[in-house]
């Protein structure tokens, strides 16, 4: 599943103790294993190698540059969603025509950056917009390509309201029902040609059947548009994948694949994925420090120097990240990362952060080795919008992250200082 092991009751990120990276940087600290990284992209990369889809990881789900360098390096492209996303992937070396461009508000300014890098695909949210981008292009005599965003109207069982995307009651893409009649009207557009299909049903989508809906109407409508002489050549089938943050409750990479792979085999179709989490969640987690540990009225709460604005999941979607000791010479590995582990001698705690909010916590209720002050504790599964969505709420610099490579690491964005905090104020 990952490279975070337990190697002589010392967890390790591939062939580093935890302990010795978090000694130098401190916490809180973002740990990512390249090895877990590559080995995810490269699950999916050859899971869909029969239809030799172009893999555009999405940026938003953990944007380190060190990070999209070595997604670059193994083939990857990019699932960008603003100016600065697009910044740092050309940052990172990407080729702009793997880059494809998703968001229902892009800004002139936005287009225009995207147009002069020359990137792949425009994945277009509204028939304003597509106008909009016509016309802008128009301005720079340049042909540029559009995938037209599609709301499929599927459903996503067990997906979180907040980040489910493929209803009709949501902001994304254009009405399935309405699709037809704007692939049409944009045939007549100068500079954007509407020859792909985007979807993306929502994140993390836990099982294929969505899929299989959300395509299969896709493929429905591409086929009513080539029996009235409009082709589409490409098909973004977007990102959703899930991850690991018990065990094996997510699909593998292999049975997405299973599940797609037949719809699509013998069509003349590229097929572009934007997998985001199911690369970057598990090859990240997030260690801290225990500062008190203190027994409420009701309940006893382990204080560490990690956040809601370290990590915001937990408090945002109400998601669930397991929590164990780094060194467990006094308990013991973890069996498994599941919500329902039980150990001898563990007790049922709150754990929170310094943040004055009580919605400020990393977990609720869990059993776990019983903690003392200055104890690690390493956050799991926190690859994926973890640092990406971190703030300095309460003015707390960001986190470290390091990158481990092997028996190397190196810290790949260093922890913020109280003048980073005000550096850009005047
Ligand atoms: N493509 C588009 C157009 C997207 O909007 C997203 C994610 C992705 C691809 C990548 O999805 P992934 O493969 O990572 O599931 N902050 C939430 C997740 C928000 C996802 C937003 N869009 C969370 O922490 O669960």
């Amino acid at each position: 599943m990952d490279n975070f092991q337990y190697i002589n009751d010392q967890l390790h990120c591939q062939r580093v103790a935890v302990r010795d990276i978090v000694e130098k940087t401190g916490t809180p600290t973002y740990i990512y294993s390249q090895a877990t990284l590559l080995s995810h992209f490269d699950r999916i990369a050859s899971a869909f190698a029969p239809l030799k889809a172009l893999i555009c990881y999405s940026i938003k789900s953990c944007g380190n540059l060190a990070i999209l360098q070595a997604l670059r390096l193994r083939g990857s492209g990019f699932d960008v969603v603003s100016g600065g996303e697009l910044f740092r992937a050309l940052q990172a070396g990407a080729d702009p025509g793997m880059i494809v461009f998703a968001g229902v508000g892009k800004t002139d300014q936005e287009i225009n950056e995207a147009l002069d890098a020359r990137i792949g695909w425009f994945n277009i949210e509204s028939e304003e917009e597509f106008w909009n981008l016509d016309r802008l292009a128009g301005a720079k005599k340049l042909v540029v390509h559009g995938a037209l965003r599609v709301n499929p109207d599927v459903s996503s069982a067990g997906t979180h309201q907040k980040t489910l995307t493929g209803k009709k009651e949501t902001k994304f893409g254009v009405d399935i029902d309405r699709a037809e009649v704007f692939y049409i009207q944009a045939a007549a557009a100068k500079n954007a040609r509407l020859s792909a299909l985007h979807l993306h049903i929502g994140s993390p989508i836990k099982s294929t059947q969505p899929y299989v809906d959300a395509i299969t109407k896709a493929l429905n409508l591409i086929d009513r548009l080539a029996a009235r002489n409009i082709m589409i050549d490409t098909l973004d089938i977007g990102g959703g994948f899930a991850a690991f943050y018990e065990g094996n409750e997510a699909p593998s990479a292999a049975d997405y694949a299973a599940a797609i792979i037949p719809l699509l085999k013998d069509r003349k179709l590229r097929i572009i994925l934007e997998p985001g989490r199911s690369i970057s969640c598990n090859a990240g987690i997030l260690v801290t420090r225990v500062q008190y540990t203190k027994q409420g009225g009701a309940k006893k709460f382990i204080i560490v120097d990690a956040a809601m604005n370290d990590l915001i999941r937990p408090t945002l979607y109400e998601s669930y990240h397991f929590i164990w000791p780094v060194d467990v010479s006094g308990s013991c590995p973890p069996e498994n990362r599941y919500s329902t582990l039980r150990t001898a001698n563990d007790e049922k705690v709150d754990v929170v952060g310094p943040v004055c909010e009580s919605g400020d916590y990393l977990a609720k209720d869990r059993y776990l080795p019983r903690a003392k002050r200055g104890d690690l504790l390493a956050v799991f599964s926190a690859g994926a919008y973890g640092f990406a969505m971190s703030s300095q709420y309460n003015a707390r610099p960001r986190a470290a992250e390091v990158l481990v490579d092997g028996n190397a690491w190196r810290i790949i964005r260093r922890r913020e200082t109280y003048q980073d905090l005000i550096a850009a104020e005047i």
